[in-house]
């Protein structure tokens, strides 16, 4: 049992080879242990406690509530990967995309870590950086406008749940769906917030990232909040409390039985069509954008997503910060590889 700590203290204490971050110091007596912890990055484990952070996104709240992910709501891209398909089944080139986007864009590219929420110097008057961590709550380049549950940026809060609007969510729910969330459901709910947005904020912005993201996380209750017991895409209001109201599972739950993408979006698109664009600088003022992607040119949104929105945040990296943006922009395109969009490099190649 002492053979082997014995064996790499040795080698350690030779200078043949660095003690592992991983490595267990069981077995190890005080002398290899002055030698070994000098050279360790000494890192307390997060606290578990009530300020842990939760976001604009009931998903990924449930997920971290439930230890899916860290708890404390902080996490790396490739641990939301893994946590959305162990969780929720979300399928693989779709949970790639969407972390990698938001990681990109939301998250710290160094330490390899993003936060699901929390409050980020893009959003406001808050203190500028460090006293402040980045996260999903920063507005327009994920997080957008017109969300079911949440208010628009424009009105002060964009993350927390909004009780008005959840009884909206509800409202709609008994009166188009019987009591369900369903396609019919979110059609009319996803037009029923565009409105609100064009005639209530005067910034109201439907541009892609956010043209998509809407309808998208529009089907995804069906996707992932029904139980994958049944397969008739009908999300009963109790188990959709327990994620939106309480970041919870419900009881019981069990995931989707098989892989899910964002399918039924042409279901939610389709009654009420609009082109994306948004309100310039006054209520009902709702102009079509034609550079932003739609429905009809799905490469565009990768291309302007990179060649825009994550060039305009970081236009002249060098060093370890354009290898990293290098390293996640390769991650980010293997979740569409498979959508005969071509690869930008915004940075160079290596
Ligand atoms: C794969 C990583 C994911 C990321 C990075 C992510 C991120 C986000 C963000 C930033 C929002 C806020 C957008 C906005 O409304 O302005 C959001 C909303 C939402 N997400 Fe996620 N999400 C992920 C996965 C999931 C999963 C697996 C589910 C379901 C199990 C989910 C369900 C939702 C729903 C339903 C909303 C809409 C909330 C509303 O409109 O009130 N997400 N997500
Ligand atoms: C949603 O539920 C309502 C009420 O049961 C039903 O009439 C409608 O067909 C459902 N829509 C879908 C797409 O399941
Ligand atoms: C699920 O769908 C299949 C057909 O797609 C059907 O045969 C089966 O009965 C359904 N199961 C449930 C629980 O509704
Ligand atoms: C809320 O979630 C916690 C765990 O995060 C759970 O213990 C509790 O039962 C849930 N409450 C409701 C009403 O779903
Ligand atoms: C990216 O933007 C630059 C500068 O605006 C432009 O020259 C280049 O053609 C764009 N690349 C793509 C693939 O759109
Ligand atoms: C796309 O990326 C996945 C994951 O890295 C990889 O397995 C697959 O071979 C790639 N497909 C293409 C066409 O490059």
């Amino acid at each position: 049992m002492k053979i082997l700590p014995i064996l790499s203290s040795l080698a350690f204490a030779a200078g043949t080879s660095a003690f592992p971050a991983y490595g267990s110091l069981a077995g190890f007596g005080q002398e290899a242990l002055n030698i070994i912890i000098p050279t360790l990055l000494i890192r307390e484990p997060p606290p578990l406690r009530p300020g842990d952070i939760r976001g604009p996104c009931p998903g990924l709240n449930t997920l971290a509530s439930h230890g899916y992910l860290p708890r404390n709501g902080m996490a790396s891209p490739s641990q939301i990967v893994a946590a959305v398909q162990e969780g929720f089944n979300m399928e693989n080139s779709l949970a790639v995309f969407v972390a990698y986007a938001a990681h990109l864009v939301d998250g710290n590219l160094l330490t390899d870590l993003m936060s699901i929420g929390g409050k980020s110097h893009l959003t406001g008057p808050d203190p500028p950086p460090p006293a402040t961590a980045g996260g999903l709550n920063t507005h327009a380049v994920f997080e957008g406008d017109a969300s079911m549950t949440r208010g628009d940026f424009f009105f002060g809060n964009n993350h927390d749940l909004d009780t008005t609007l959840w009884d909206q969510f509800v409202d709609f729910s008994v009166r188009f769906g019987a009591g369900n969330y369903n396609f019919t459901v979110a059609a009319e709910l996803r037009h029923q917030r565009i409105q609100e947005s064009i005639a209530t904020n005067p910034s109201f912005s439907l541009v892609s990232p956010r043209y998509y993201t809407a309808f998208v996380e529009s089907v995804f209750p069906i996707a992932f909040f029904v139980d994958g017991r049944k397969n008739d895409s009908q999300l009963d209001l109790s188990a959709a409390s327990s994620f939106f109201l309480n970041n919870s599972f419900p009881p019981d739950f069990f995931r989707a039985n098989g892989p899910r993408t964002a399918k039924g979006i042409d279901q939610v698109f389709e009654p009420y069509p609009i082109l994306p664009g948004g309100n310039v600088g006054k209520i009902n003022t709702y102009t079509v954008d034609p550079t932003s992607a739609d429905f009809s040119n799905f490469c565009l949104l990768y291309t302007n997503f990179v060649n825009e929105t994550i060039r305009g945040l970081y236009p002249e990296p060098t060093g370890v910060l354009r290898r990293a943006l290098n390293t996640n922009l390769n991650y980010f395109y293997q979740g569409i590889n498979n959508s005969g969009c071509t690869q930008i490099f915004p940075y160079g190649k290596d």
